[in-house]
């Protein structure tokens, strides 16, 4: 049978690293201090933010919460964003997405102090990640990282795919991987001859957004399979992107789902706040 990639207990483990680091600040007089902005009242976001904010508690860092009626205009939230940047008490700030469709998305994301960027979504933080440069890295990928190195799984010199090309997932994932010294290859809905693609892999990463998608023709054996998707089916169980039963057999590790990847994103969140209070 497989590892089983604990993303529950890794987590746990790194948030309790970052509570003795916020607790180290605090006593130099640092506080950390995170500004969550949530526009609309979506039900999955408002699950996430709460999340966010639970997990700052634990951490010790301070959560902002401002919560914004759908109809709240482009210019008052970039408003707020810029008010937020001046603030020196404030180290993150984080607009959760997707943002209500008459509010331009980049926009907002440029405006974000890049030393405050927590999510490492704006174009300077993107830019440096391409070219090995410190800046915020965006958190899921991030928290990829963790899961292998915490699990003892050797990147460099592997076979890598990365199915899926987001700008928050996809595309991160491959240049993290590649500072690891992997072999890396993108995959993603216009590739050809796609289950050979992705049984080249040593390491696949599965970011499709497609329930159950990924069954055991897409997997070499012995392969480490990471399964970013999460949905929830008709029966009200949560899934992955990955047919997990008829995957695992196969795999030398796997994550769950839930209790894979998802813990993770939070938990690089809250690093990279302190990351941001520290660098301050
Ligand atoms: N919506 C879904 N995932 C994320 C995330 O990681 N950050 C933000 N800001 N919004 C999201």
């Amino acid at each position: 049978m497989p590892q089983i990639i604990d993303g529950k207990a890794i987590s746990t483990q790194i948030k309790d690293e970052l509570k003795s680091r916020v607790e180290a600040l605090k006593a130099q007089g640092v506080s950390v201090c995170l500004a969550v902005i949530q526009v609309g009242s979506d039900p999955a976001s408002s699950v996430y933010v709460g999340n966010k904010k639970k997990a700052c508690a634990y951490v010790g860092i301070k959560s902002l919460a401002y919560e914004l009626p759908e109809e709240t205009t482009q210019e008052e939230l970039l408003a707020l964003v810029r008010e937020l940047n001046g603030r020196k008490e404030v180290n993150g700030i984080l607009v959760q997405l997707p943002l209500p469709a008459h509010i331009d998305e980049d926009a907002v994301i440029r405006a974000i102090d890049p030393a405050k960027d927590v999510d490492g979504f704006h174009p300077q933080s993107v830019g440096a990640l391409c070219i090995g440069q410190p800046g915020f890295v965006s958190c899921t990928p991030a928290g990829i990282i963790q899961l292998l190195k915490r699990s003892g799984i050797e990147i460099a010199g592997r076979e890598c795919v990365v199915i899926g090309r987001s700008n928050i997932v996809g595309k991160p994932m491959a240049l993290l991987l590649l500072q690891e010294n992997g072999t890396v290859t993108v995959a993603h809905s216009k590739t050809r001859h796609l289950k050979e693609v992705a049984r080249r892999a040593d390491i696949l990463v599965v970011a499709v957004g497609k329930p159950k998608m990924i069954t055991r023709e897409y997997v070499k054996e012995g392969a480490v399979v990471i399964d970013v998707g999460i949905h929830r089916s008709a029966e009200n169980k949560l899934c992955g992107d990955v047919d997990y039963d008829d995957v695992a057999p196969l795999c030398s590790a796997i994550t769950p789902v839930p209790g894979g990847v998802g813990p993770m994103t939070i938990a690089m969140l809250m690093n990279n706040c302190v990351e941001a209070a520290a660098a301050r």
